[in-house]
């Protein structure tokens, strides 16, 4: 290693992104500190993001299978009572348990935090609070935030017009809550107050929720969350929102223009989408650019244009996704360490964690449409054994392959499980599989991924139970 410099490498930032790279970096013998300016390591997803959302997603599917038809169809009389205090405290230790476990792992590699707030000085030095710390290679890895919406105030503290942050920590069920952006966030918070007794109206400004994933499972998602009792304003833009104490009025329109009405609601949830984190990061200091979507752009193997600094997670182009922040926080330690990272980005799966589960790896069916011919299997999750034995029956699988090689090229799902089942989508994809091959393969019985199976053999032309 490179003693002028205080570490062989510098992470900033303590996200999935930035902590995996710092551990795999120490891993591999390198000196290795990560600035990271929160009170605990983690980063959006294990603070404020994926694992207090999932806490809180899991709880209110418990409440609402006890208080719906659900545990009752199964023989199962309660009449359950809400204890909100409760519920946020297994949220909050859900948090602590996990952000903990990432301080011990740091200290069990000997990765050193410097817990301040980071800042370029010149490409191999930042200035870390009050210190200046110099290292040979800089990882930025410092994540996204909310995009706010021009004239909206998000208050989190007086919780009634919030962010994803907020939204997780309402200490009361709101009577009436709007949800701007039907996206990820939306759906998922948007669940959760709903299963617990809000009243929720979506506004998107889209004709469709859930952008991005395929057209089939866009539709059918707008089917089922309307059957769950979302009220969903699509084509809709919010042009405003007023508050007078502890009631909000927004203002929305028909997104291409038309007559103006308002709605009221004691809490609106903003969930339009995140912006990556460069500001206050002095990339002027080293000459470095972000692109028209404020993002800092790489090659392959995660470097920048300025020589000896690296970039991956939410600053960077792709899917804002926690497992593809990790996977480059691991590709872009051993690029450093001299070996080949690589990250597969035509592989990286989705998932929405809402009842059922949304998920999809791959290319949509309309994407794959344009780049050539294809075949499509669909399978119904109310035709699979154990979805229908479990009272699951919403949602489909649906495989789409070449109609020449046959090489699967997407596969989308709605099922109960679908975010662990999409896991055998991905692996089949990163292994250049077939959907013969996917069909041929045992699956044991009776389990939700023969639905995955079934939808490969429609992809030949023959399932077995439709
Ligand atoms: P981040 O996790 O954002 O971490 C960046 C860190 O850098 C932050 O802790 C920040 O404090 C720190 N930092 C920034 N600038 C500096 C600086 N100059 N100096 C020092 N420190 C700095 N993704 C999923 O895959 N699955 C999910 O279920 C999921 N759920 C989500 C739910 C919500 C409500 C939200 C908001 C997001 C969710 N995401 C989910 C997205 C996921 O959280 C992000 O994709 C992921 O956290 C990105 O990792 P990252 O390491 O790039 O950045
Ligand atoms: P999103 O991009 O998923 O959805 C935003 C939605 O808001 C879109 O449907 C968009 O059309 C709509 N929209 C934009 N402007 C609008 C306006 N003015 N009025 C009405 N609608 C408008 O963004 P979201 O939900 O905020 O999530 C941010 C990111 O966080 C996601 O892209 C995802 O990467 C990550 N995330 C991932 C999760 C997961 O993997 N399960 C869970 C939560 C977040």
């Amino acid at each position: 290693s490179d003693q002028t410099y205080d570490y062989d490498v510098l992470v900033i930032g303590a996200g999935p992104g930035g902590y995996v790279a710092a551990i795999r970096a120490a891993q591999l013998g390198l000196r290795t500190a990560c600035a990271e300016s929160r009170e605990t390591l983690g980063g959006t997803c294990l603070n404020v993001g994926c694992i207090p959302s999932k806490a809180l997603l899991h709880a209110s599917e418990y409440f609402e299978a006890a208080a719906g038809k659900t545990m009752a169809r199964m023989g199962i009389k309660v009449t359950p009572e809400l204890d909100l205090d409760t519920m946020q405290g297994q949220r909050k230790d859900a948090v602590k348990g996990l952000t903990g476990g990432i301080e011990f792992l740091f200290k069990k590699n000997k990765v050193t935090w410097l817990k301040n707030h980071a800042s370029f000085v010149d490409a191999h030095t930042l200035k870390v609070g009050d210190e200046t710390v110099t290292a040979k290679n800089i990882v930025i890895a410092t994540g996204s935030s909310v995009t706010p919406l021009p004239g909206v105030e998000v208050d989190n503290e007086k919780g009634v017009v919030v962010d994803s942050t907020g939204a997780l920590e309402l200490s009361a069920v709101p009577k009436k809550m709007v949800v701007i952006g039907g996206g990820v966030i939306g759906l998922e918070l948007g669940s959760v107050w709903r299963r617990l007794g809000a009243e929720v109206t979506v506004v998107e400004y889209l004709d469709q929720l859930l952008p991005g994933m395929d057209g089939d499972i866009r539709k059918e998602a707008g089917k089922i969350f309307k059957k769950q009792g979302m009220e969903l304003k699509l084509k809709t833009k919010v042009t405003g929102v007023t508050v007078k104490g502890k009631k909000a009025t927004l203002t929305v329109e028909p997104a291409d223009g038309g007559d103006s009405e308002t709605i009221t609601a004691d809490c609106v949830l903003v969930s339009i989408g995140r912006k990556p984190n460069t500001d206050g990061l002095g990339l002027d200091a080293i000459g470095l650019e972000t692109n028209a979507r404020g993002q800092i752009e790489t090659d392959h193997s995660f470097r920048t244009k300025v020589d000896g600094v690296w970039a991956i997670g939410d600053v960077i182009p792709g899917p804002m996704l926690a497992h593809k922040a990790e996977d480059e926080g691991l590709a872009v330690a051993e690029n450093i360490a001299g070996q080949t990272g690589i990250v597969n980005h035509d592989v990286i799966p989705s998932v929405v964690y809402t009842m059922p589960e949304f998920a999809g790896v791959g290319l949509t069916e309309e994407a794959a449409k344009e780049k050539g011919a294809v075949k499509v299997g669909k399978f119904p999750m109310l035709a699979n054994s154990r979805a229908k034995t479990n009272h699951e029956p919403d949602g489909f699988v649906k495989v789409i392959s070449d109609a020449e090689t046959d090489r699967v090229l997407g596969v989308w799902m709605i099922a109960s499980v679908a975010g662990t089942m999409i896991a055998q989508a991905a692996q089949a994809m990163e292994f250049g599989a077939t959907s013969e091959d996917i069909a041929y393969t045992c699956h044991a019985h009776p389990t939700h991924s023969e639905a995955l199976k079934e939808a490969a053999m429609a992809v030949q032309g023959k399932p077995i139970h439709i």
